[in-house]
């Protein structure tokens, strides 16, 4: 079933939604004990949105991700990646779905082990049955801006930690998806490199109107996205613009001051 993936903003414009979370929740045990990574979550993110998603580790960033992306079965909820509900029809529909319309950056890689970089980047694309002597041009200058070219030939063990990162990002934009979400894209990588990521994502977003949701730790590449969505004990805390901060260190400042708050509040 799909959903109505237009909305209409304050000014009466109708803008399309990309992805549309609803009361989402997932609970996990700990021992006897249940609680939730995630809880009663509505978020909603517009077509051609670039969003960072930062918070404490264990607040639930990655279990969030992985609900957008139909990895996992939320609870109780509902998600819609441009206007799909993406748990309808089964997990074969889920997977071809995402194949296609949206790619996953994990934040541990999941590289093939047996397969070199560049299979690895085209996986998805033979997969999918595509064609892709018709995409390699594209994919070859993506690898020259993410500076892996030269590492194509090798297999995942041979690559430090920061270069897998890459070629997996690589491999999620391969096919072209309409939403990318990438769970820490930079947590590997020294300062430069990460900056060079960030210039890449946002080029993308910025042309190609694609959507992309980041988690990230750092501010300095958070306030490459133009919203920031703040994760606190599976709630959302702070959802709010990056644009009126006029540096990384004022955002850093603000998400320092929300998990002061929950300090005073616990
Ligand atoms: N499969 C699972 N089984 C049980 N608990 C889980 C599972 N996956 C996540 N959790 C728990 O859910 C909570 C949120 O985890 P999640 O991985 O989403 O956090 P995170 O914000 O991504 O943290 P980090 O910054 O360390 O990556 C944590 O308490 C974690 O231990
Ligand atoms: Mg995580």
């Amino acid at each position: 079933m799909s959903g109505d993936i237009s909305k209409t903003n304050a000014s009466g414009a109708t803008e399309e939604v990309a992805v549309k979370t609803s009361g989402l929740t997932k609970k996990y045990r700990r021992g006897d004990v249940e609680f939730a990574a995630l809880s009663n979550v509505d978020l909603t993110i517009r077509r051609g949105e670039f969003v960072a998603v930062s918070g404490a580790s264990g607040s639930g960033k990655s279990t969030l991700l992985h609900l957008i992306a139909g990895l996992t079965r939320p609870t109780s909820g509902s998600v819609e990646v441009e206007g799909k509900r993406i748990f309808d029809g089964g997990d074969r529909a889920t997977t071809i779905f995402r194949r296609r319309r949206i790619g996953v950056v994990f934040q541990n890689y999941n590289l093939i082990p047996c397969l070199t970089a560049e299979e690895n980047v085209l996986f998805p694309l033979r997969a999918d049955g595509r064609d892709v002597g018709a995409t390699r041009e594209k994919i070859r200058a993506l690898c020259e801006e993410l500076e892996i070219s030269r590492q194509l030939s090798q297999y995942p063990d041979a690559l430090s930690g920061g270069q897998r990162q890459r070629v997996a990002l690589a491999r999620a934009l391969a096919p072209d998806p309409a939403v990318l979400l990438a769970d820490e894209p930079t947590g590997n990588l020294d300062w430069e490199s990460g900056q060079n990521v960030c210039r890449v994502l946002d080029k993308l977003n910025r042309e190609e109107e694609r959507t992309i949701v980041l988690v990230t730790h750092e501010p300095a590449v958070a306030i490459w996205a133009s919203r920031l969505i703040v994760l606190r004990d599976g709630e959302i805390a702070a959802d709010l613009p990056t644009n009126g901060f006029a540096d990384a260190s004022a955002l850093a400042a603000r998400c320092q001051e929300i998990a002061r708050r929950r300090s005073a509040n616990a």
